[in-house]
């Protein structure tokens, strides 16, 4: 099974650039890519900060992208992502009994879940008791199911600083209310811009760059989120029932070394 995650959009309406590029045509640039390379995938995920100020014409452009995707797409809230322009864009989004953006896909390899951890207007994250309700009750029905979380903020710590005063507050509530679910296989999350991967109290984790601007690799700075240039990424993941493996996927980088005699160069 193959699918695809992407993070981090921070779409403004097309045709607006934001800290000098422009997040539409990264975000086609990206469909692009997908058309061509992983039409065969299962479906897209894209967990959240879809939109950079949560505006209608953003998640409008947004629509018109994914309108070339063959495969079901399941987007997520971040904290830059605002419900009711969201609503309006995206009608048939997925949503729980009590308007949250969460829902659970069920399918032969496990229970893919779906996680809204967006506290409106705060940078960061919420899981609060009427979503963990909600959760709790999904991981009960999953039993010895599989389970891969999907969600914006991380229930973590990353180890730079001025992302991990934003993530999502309570871990331990979080923490807490998975613990005991020894089935949960993975949690791809977003909002960090950066490639990070690891483990969180056994479980391992992964998320990557988003598609406009990046957060550099900066132990320091608090009082601000820096920003840098590298280069945009999405990710193939490849499930099955022994192995979960997750590519990040360069997709502006084209250059291969092309091979004359013993010698490799890029080509001119
Ligand atoms: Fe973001």
């Amino acid at each position: 099974m193959k699918i695809i995650h992407i993070t981090d959009l921070h779409l403004l309406a097309p045709g607006q650039s934001l800290y000098q590029t422009d997040p539409y045509e990264r975000l086609a640039q990206c469909i692009d890519d997908v058309v061509v390379e992983h039409a065969d995938a299962a479906f897209c995920v894209i967990t959240g900060d879809l939109a950079h100020k949560g505006e209608l014409a953003a998640y409008h452009g947004l629509t018109q992208q994914l309108l070339r995707l063959s495969m079901p797409v399941y987007l997520l809230l971040g904290n830059h992502d605002l419900r009711a322009p969201f609503r309006e864009a995206f009608p048939a989004a997925i949503r729980d009994e009590s308007g949250f953006v969460q829902a659970v896909l069920r399918r032969p390899e496990g229970d893919f879940i779906f996680l809204d951890t967006l506290d409106e207007g705060v940078n960061g994250g919420k899981y609060c008791n009427t979503r963990s309700a909600w959760l709790r009750a999904r991981l009960d029905e999953a039993g010895e199911r599989p389970v891969y979380l999907f969600m914006h903020h991380p229930p973590f710590s990353i180890g730079i600083p001025c992302l991990d005063r934003i993530a999502l507050a309570e871990p331990e509530r979080f923490a807490a209310l998975i613990e005991g679910h020894r089935n949960i296989r993975h949690i791809f999350y977003g909002h960090a811009h950066r490639p990070v991967c690891g483990s969180w109290r056994g479980i391992p984790m992964s998320t990557m760059r988003g598609l406009n601007h990046q957060v550099p690799f900066d132990l320091h700075t608090v009082s601000h989120v820096p920003k840098s240039h590298e280069p945009p990424a999405y990710a193939v993941v490849f499930i099955d029932a022994d192995q979960v493996i997750v590519h990040f996927h360069d997709y502006l980088d084209r250059r291969t070394l092309a091979k004359t005699g013993d010698h490799y160069a890029y080509a001119r």
